[in-house]
């Protein structure tokens, strides 16, 4: 009797660790442009910025240097980049519908130096 007492304290014990875990960090840690900032501007933003269209022009082959050319990142001050500014106050797109991760993503990508990596 004690024994299955023990047996079924343990079960509780080893499957309560799960809680344990840290939740992990759903931004990526080392932020790549290619792979995980142009899909965003893809799936939100070259509705508008797409290339003739309105700056920046957000395609996947020409937002690198549309941003960097139109000064919108600020690698010194990240957050005052013009970019991060206008996805972190729901200016862009109009409306406001990119997420957290989303945004950290790019700011993240910024912090790091805005690379073309
Ligand atoms: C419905 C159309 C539309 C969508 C979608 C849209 N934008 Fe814009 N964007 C505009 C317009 C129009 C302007 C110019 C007016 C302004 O600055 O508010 C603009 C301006 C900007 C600027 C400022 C450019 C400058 O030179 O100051 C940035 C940065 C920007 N958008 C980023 C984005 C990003 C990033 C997304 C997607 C996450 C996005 N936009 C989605 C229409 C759009």
């Amino acid at each position: 009797m004690n024994k299955l007492i023990i047996i079924a304290a343990a079960i509780v014990l080893l499957s309560g660790c799960q809680y344990l875990h840290i939740v992990p960090d759903p931004i990526p840690a080392d932020v790549s442009f290619s792979t995980d900032v142009t899909p965003i501007f893809t799936a939100n933003c070259i509705g508008c910025h797409t290339t003739g269209a309105q700056v920046p022009d957000l395609t996947a082959s020409h937002a690198y240097a549309s941003l960097t050319g139109l000064n919108l990142v600020n690698t010194t001050t990240p957050a005052n980049s013009i970019l991060y500014i206008k996805i972190s106050t729901g200016q862009m797109p109009p409306g406001g519908s990119l997420t957290q991760t989303q945004i950290g993503t790019i700011l993240r990508w910024i912090e790091q130096g805005a690379k073309n990596n």
